[in-house]
C-alpha cells in the first residue's frame, strides 16, 4: 500500500457516520455480516468513486489523490466551455445521457432519504455529488434548443489508456438542436436538473431556481422536437443506444410536476403515459428502460389505482418470477448484472414508501437481499475496497496507473496484479448467470464500471440506511 492511498484509508475511516457508531456502541458482539452490510460506510465510498471520474478543474478539497485536473480544453462548436462533469467508465468520453440518468437516480434517492444521508455524514457529498453533473449539464444546455450531449469520440478515446491527466487525444463536442433532435436525453437532463432543484430546495435556493428553469427549458425542447438522440450523435448507439423517448418525455414531465407542483406537467405526463402506452409491465429498469420509474413516481405523485397496479405488476414480478442466480441475485443482463439488480432493489424500496403498491415488506426483504449479495453475501464482494475478497482489477484506465512520474499505457491494462490505485466504492459489472466472476482487468464483462453502474446502488443503499435509521430513533 503506497502512502497515499494509505492516507485516503485513514481520512475515510476516521470519518464513522452517526449511524455506525450507534450501532457499534450498542452491538456487544459485532457479527461481521453486519459490517458487512454497513450501508452507510459503502454510501460514502459510493459517492467517492463519483468523485474519481470528475473531469475538469478538480477543488482544492478533491479527495482522489491520484486524480488531478484534466481536459480542461473540452469547448463547443462556437468555443463554448464544456469542461466538467463526469468521465463515463473506464475511459474518457463525457456521456451526456447516462451521466443524466445518473444524477437523476442519485438525486431521488437523496430527495426521498435526507435523514440516510445526513446519518451516513453524507449530505454535503451527495449535493456535491450531483452539483457536478447539473453545473455540467447546465454549460451543455446554450441555449433554449441546443445541448451538448457528448464530448470526447468513442472511436478516438479508445486508442488511449491511461490518465485522463495525460490525455492528448481531441475531444470533439456532439449536440442535439432543433433540427437534430434527441427527446430521450433532453427530456433525461430535464429530469435530472428538475429532481435535482428538488435536493438543493433548502441548501441553495438560488441554483434550485437555475436547475428547475434549464429543466423547464430542456423538457419544452424534447417535447416540441421529437427525436432519438443517437441519430443525432451517431457515435452513441454503439454504446448507450435509447430504442424510445416516450419514458423519458413522461419521466421528465413527471418530475417537472414533483418539482413544481404545476398541473400542467401532470397532464402532460399523463398523456404520455398513455400515448406511449407505459402502462404495460417492463422488464428491466436501466438507462434505456424508466417506465418502472415513471410507474412508481407517478403511483407516489398521485396515489391512483392505475399506476399502483403497474407499479406493484412490475416490482412482484421482479420480486417472485425474475430469473436468478443459484445464489439469488436478478440476472437480466451479463452486462451490468449487479446494477440491473440494484436499480430494481431502488425502484421497489420507491414503491414499498409508497401506500397501495403491494407488499412493503417483501420489496424491503429483497432489496437488502440483493444488496447483501453484492457487499458479499454472495461470497464475496462486487465493491472495489469493501469487504470481503473485493474486487481488485476494475477495468478503469485512471486507477490503472502506478503513481506518477511512472509512465502509463496499454500494458496497464493486460497486467496480471491488483491497481495500483484503489478505486475506492466501484460498483463492478457482476458475476455471470451462474455467480461465477473473473477478476481481470481486461475481462470488462465482470469487471467493468461506469457512472451507470452506481446509481441505483447508491439510492438503494441510502433506501436501506433509512430503514434502519428509522429503526434506531
Ligand atoms: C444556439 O447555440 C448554437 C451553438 O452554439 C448556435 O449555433 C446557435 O446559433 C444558437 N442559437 C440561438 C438561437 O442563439
Ligand atoms: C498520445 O500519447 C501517447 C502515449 O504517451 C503517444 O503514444 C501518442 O503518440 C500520443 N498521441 C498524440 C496524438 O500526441
Ligand atoms: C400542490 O397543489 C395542490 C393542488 O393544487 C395543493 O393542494 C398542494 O398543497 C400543493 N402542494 C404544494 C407542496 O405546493
Amino acid at each position: 500500500m503506497n502512502s497515499k492511498v494509505f492516507i485516503i484509508c485513514v481520512t475515510i475511516f476516521a470519518k464513522v457516520s452517526v449511524a455506525s457508531v450507534a450501532r457499534k456502541t450498542s452491538a456487544t458482539n459485532v457479527q461481521p455480516i453486519e459490517e458487512e452490510n454497513d450501508y452507510a460506510r459503502v454510501l460514502e465510498l459510493s459517492l467517492l468513486f463519483y468523485e474519481a471520474q470528475r473531469s475538469g478543474k478538480l477543488p482544492a478539497d478533491n479527495r482522489i489523490p491520484w486524480r488531478g485536473d484534466s481536459a480542461l480544453n473540452d469547448r463547443g462548436l462556437n468555443g463554448e466551455d464544456l469542461t466538467g462533469g463526469y468521465y463515463d467508465a473506464a475511459d474518457f468520453v463525457k456521456f451526456g445521457f447516462t451521466m443524466a440518468s445518473t444524477t437523476t437516480l442519485l438525486a431521488w434517492g437523496a430527495v426521498s432519504w435526507p435523514e440516510a444521508y445526513a446519518a451516513a455524514g453524507q449530505l454535503d457529498e451527495i449535493r456535491t455529488t450531483v452539483k457536478w453533473a447539473t453545473d455540467y449539464f447546465i454549460k451543455c444546455h446554450v441555449n433554449e434548443t441546443t445541448f451538448y450531449g457528448q464530448v470526447g469520440d468513442f472511436t478516438m478515446d479508445h486508442t488511449f489508456w491511461g490518465r485522463p491527466e495525460d490525455l492528448n487525444t481531441s475531444r470533439p463536442a456532439f449536440k442535439i438542436d432543433a433540427e437534430h433532435p434527441g427527446s430521450d436525453l433532453a427530456g433525461e437532463t430535464a429530469a435530472a436538473l428538475a429532481a435535482a432543484s428538488l435536493l438543493f430546495k433548502d441548501s441553495n435556493p438560488e441554483y434550485s431556481a437555475m436547475c428547475l428553469q434549464h429543466s423547464k427549458e430542456l423538457y419544452q425542447f424534447a417535447n416540441d422536437h421529437r427525436g432519438l438522440y443517437h441519430e443525432a450523435i451517431k457515435g452513441a448507439a454503439q454504446y448507450y443506444e435509447s430504442t424510445d423517448y416516450g419514458d423519458e418525455l413522461a419521466w421528465s414531465a413527471a418530475w417537472l410536476f414533483k418539482a413544481t407542483n404545476n398541473s400542467r406537467y401532470l397532464e402532460e405526463a399523463e398523456y404520455h403515459y398513455q400515448h406511449f402506452y407505459l402502462k404495460e409491465r417492463p422488464n428491466e429498469f436501466f438507462f434505456n428502460k424508466k417506465v418502472a420509474g415513471v410507474q412508481v413516481l407517478l403511483a407516489q405523485l398521485t396515489q391512483q389505482r392505475d399506476y399502483q397496479n403497474s407499479a406493484k405488476n412490475f416490482c412482484d414480478f421482479s420480486v417472485r418470477f425474475q430469473k436468478r442466480t443459484p445464489k439469488g441475485l436478478i440476472y437480466i443482463d451479463k452486462f451490468g448484472t449487479l446494477c440491473h439488480a440494484a436499480n430494481i432493489a431502488f425502484v421497489c424500496l420507491q414503491a414499498a414508501d409508497s401506500p397501495g403498491i403491494g407488499d412493503p415488506q417483501e420489496y424491503r426483504d429483497f432489496a437488502k437481499q440483493q444488496i447483501s449479495y453484492m457487499l458479499g453475501g454472495g461470497g464475496r464482494s462486487y465493491v472495489v475496497g469493501w469487504g470481503r475478497n473485493p474486487p481488485t482489477q476494475p477495468h478503469h484506465a485512471a486507477s490503472s496507473c502506478p503513481d506518477k512520474p511512472a509512465s502509463c499505457g496499454w500494458s496497464e491494462l493486460y497486467r496480471k496484479s491488483p491497481n495500483p490505485q484503489t478505486l475506492y466504492g466501484a460498483l463492478v459489472s457482476g458475476p455471470d448467470e451462474i455467480d461465477k466472476f473473473h477478476d481481470h482487468r481486461e475481462d470488462y464483462i465482470y469487471t467493468d464500471v461506469t457512472l451507470d453502474y452506481n446509481a441505483g446502488f447508491t439510492s438503494a443503499l441510502s433506501g436501506l440506511l433509512q430503514l434502519r435509521v428509522k429503526a434506531i430513533t
